[in-house]
């Protein structure tokens, strides 16, 4: 039966139950079956950072959602995940030895883990499962003809704010993705430690890019993002994903942007500026305080030659704190936007639910929920609502 035994796979997929939740009994799983890999495979410790909390829950959720697939005896979704996976997983130097080691030490790890449940017809499921999933993200991986990763020189760093940098990069060469798609990106600081950027421009033939960085706090990437860019660095980028989009033809847009949450819809908004007509975009960009709303005046310079572009300004407090004197003044001319004070989900639902438009959010993943259940909640509808993955 293997693969259409939904019973064995049920008892596959519980194993991998409240991945990432603080001791859930999947995690330890997983701490064995990557100890036991590591026995196995020396060299591929050295793939992953020092830390393996974050990765464990990463594994632990794409193996509950591909083995509740396996039980819904759904194939088309799972294999177009593994086989990007695997081209993805490129960019780490993974190798077809790397996945030969993994099966076994995966294989016995399940079975000791799960020696009470531990069936032929179990064994003959999670044999197969796990040669089909590793043999689908190596055989994509093998597959690709395309660059794993892109690799790139840091050209411009400009600190904007105490917590904002604005980074500017050449690629050696030129990365395709679609205006409001983000990468995984690696920096010479933190080697190893692969965080999503969304670059804030539409992909440019000559290879240059745009990041926006926001530092969070205790957070090890941002930080050196922020203070300790210099041009000259090496950036490693891999492969696009997301799928933010405006539907020309979808009627008009709503955008709620939070910090550097910009990026990705500033990249859309330029992209838009391609053409004479648009539906009408209004785009509330939100900081904590007025000097914080970096990228102000770029906006207004879009907006002021594009009419369908309105641009209204948010601000948690309505004073500057003591330090903003020491950064570049963002503000464009007075009178132009007035800035609303106030949170983005309660400045933005103050005229209803906008229910009739296509809605982008975008920001820290408190400011996307936050923004998401109180459109909800004022009439619009889910399915019009779009945000990357939340992750953090
Ligand atoms: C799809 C996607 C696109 C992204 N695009 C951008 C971008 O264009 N510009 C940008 O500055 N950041 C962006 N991020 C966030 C970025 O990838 C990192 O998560 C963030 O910079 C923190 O990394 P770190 O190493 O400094 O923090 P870590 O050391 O990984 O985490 C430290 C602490 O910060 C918290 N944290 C992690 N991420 C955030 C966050 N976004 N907001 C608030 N707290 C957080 C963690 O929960 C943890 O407690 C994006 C994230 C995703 C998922
Ligand atoms: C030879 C096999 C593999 C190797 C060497 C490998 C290595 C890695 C490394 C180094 C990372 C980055 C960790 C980090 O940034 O913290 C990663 C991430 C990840 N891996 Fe694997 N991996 C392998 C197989 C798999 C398999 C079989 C799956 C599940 C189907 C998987 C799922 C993931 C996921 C979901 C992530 C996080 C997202 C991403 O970075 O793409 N990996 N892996």
């Amino acid at each position: 039966m293997g693969l259409e035994d939904r019973d064995a796979l049920r008892v596959l997929q519980a194993a991998f139950e409240n991945s990432g939740a603080p001791q859930a009994d999947s995690d330890e799983l997983i701490r064995r079956l990557y100890t036991r890999w590591f026995a196995l495979d020396a060299a591929v410790r050295d793939l992953f950072p020092p830390e393996l909390g974050p990765q464990r829950a990463a594994f632990g959720q794409a193996m509950h959602w591909v083995f509740g697939e396996f039980v819904a005896q759904r194939a088309q979704e799972p294999v177009a995940f593994l086989a990007q996976l695997g081209r993805d997983h490129r960019k780490y130097g993974v190798t077809q030895q790397h996945y030969e080691s993994l099966r076994r030490a995966w294989y016995s790890t399940m079975r000791s883990h799960l020696i009470d449940s531990w069936t032929g017809a179990v064994d003959d499921a999670a044999t197969q499962a796990i040669n089909l999933i590793t043999g689908i993200m190596s055989g994509a991986a093998d597959a690709e003809d395309g660059p794993a990763w892109w690799d790139g020189t840091v050209l411009e760093h400009h600190r904007v704010s105490r917590d904002l940098a604005v980074i500017r990069l050449h690629l050696d060469r030129s990365m395709p993705y679609h205006p409001g798609q983000f990468v995984n990106v690696q920096i010479p600081q933190w080697p190893r430690r692969w965080r999503y950027l969304s670059p804030a421009m539409p992909a440019d033939p000559d290879g240059l890019i745009e990041f926006h960085v926001r530092s969070v706090l205790g957070g090890m990437v941002s930080n050196s993002l922020v203070a300790e860019t210099r041009p000259g660095d090496r950036w490693r980028l891999s492969s696009p994903h997301g799928g933010l989009h405006v539907d020309r033809d979808g009627g008009d847009v709503l955008m709620v942007a939070g910090s550097t949450g910009l990026a990705p819809l500033r990249a859309i908004i330029m992209d838009l500026c391609r053409f004479g007509e648009n539906p009408r975009v209004h785009l509330f960009f939100g900081a904590r305080y007025p000097c914080e709303l970096y990228d102000l005046r770029t906006l207004w310079e879009i907006a002021a030659s594009n009419p369908w572009l309105s641009v209204s300004p948010v601000s948690e407090y309505a004073g500057d704190p003591p330090w903003a004197g020491d950064y570049p003044d963002v503000q464009p001319p007075r009178g132009l936007h007035v800035r609303q004070t106030g949170r983005l989900p309660e400045v933005v639902t103050k005229y209803g639910g906008w229910g009739d438009r296509q809605i982008l959010i975008c920001g820290g993943p408190a400011m996307v929920r936050a923004t998401r259940d109180a459109l909800i909640a004022k009439g619009a509808p889910p399915e019009r609502i779009q945000h990357d993955p939340l992750v953090g």
